[in-house]
């Protein structure tokens, strides 16, 4: 069982829609995806109605996530914990405890452009279509996520 986390800062814009893809795509139980946020703003809320809008676009079903913190024991239950942009992995990298929890963090987009740093651009203040480019962007890293574990 590989067990990876989706991280952004709101977990309501890209988190979840790096969550509901991947998960969609692994199609076996031997894949566990949850996702968080660095930021509080957000806890509890589903997530915002844009990503709910391009997964369902995509026939992905996102409505059963809800927003959340991240927390330090989240670097002793994942595997893999992916940011989504260089200053979520910077804020999850100042947090751990050890060099082994530093070892799991992953920029999402390394996957597909390797040692290029790209970010994952926040969507928030932003309109349906830039939704629907951080879907392709995500949907492309899920790809390449599920051919390297093989
Ligand atoms: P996310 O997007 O990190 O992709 O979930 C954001 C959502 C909310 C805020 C910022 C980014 N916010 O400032 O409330």
């Amino acid at each position: 069982m590989t067990k990876i986390l989706m991280v952004c800062l709101g977990n309501i814009c890209r988190s979840p829609l790096a969550e509901g893809i991947l998960q969609f795509k692994a199609e076996t139980s031997k894949i566990q995806v949850d996702s968080a946020g660095m930021e509080s703003y957000h806890v509890g809320e589903l997530p915002d109605e844009r990503s709910i809008q391009v997964a369902e676009e995509n026939l992905v079903d996102i409505t059963n996530q809800r927003a959340r913190k991240f927390q330090l024991t989240d670097f002793d239950d994942y595997n893999i914990i992916y940011a989504m942009d260089k200053f979520v992995y910077k804020k999850i990298i100042e947090k751990a405890p050890s060099n082994e929890a530093k070892e799991k963090v992953k920029l999402i987009l390394n996957e597909v452009f390797s040692d290029e740093n790209l970010d994952v651009p926040d969507p928030y203040y932003d309109s349906i279509f830039a939704f629907r480019n951080v879907y392709k962007m995500l949907d492309e890293a899920c790809d390449s996520i599920l051919q390297n574990l093989k």
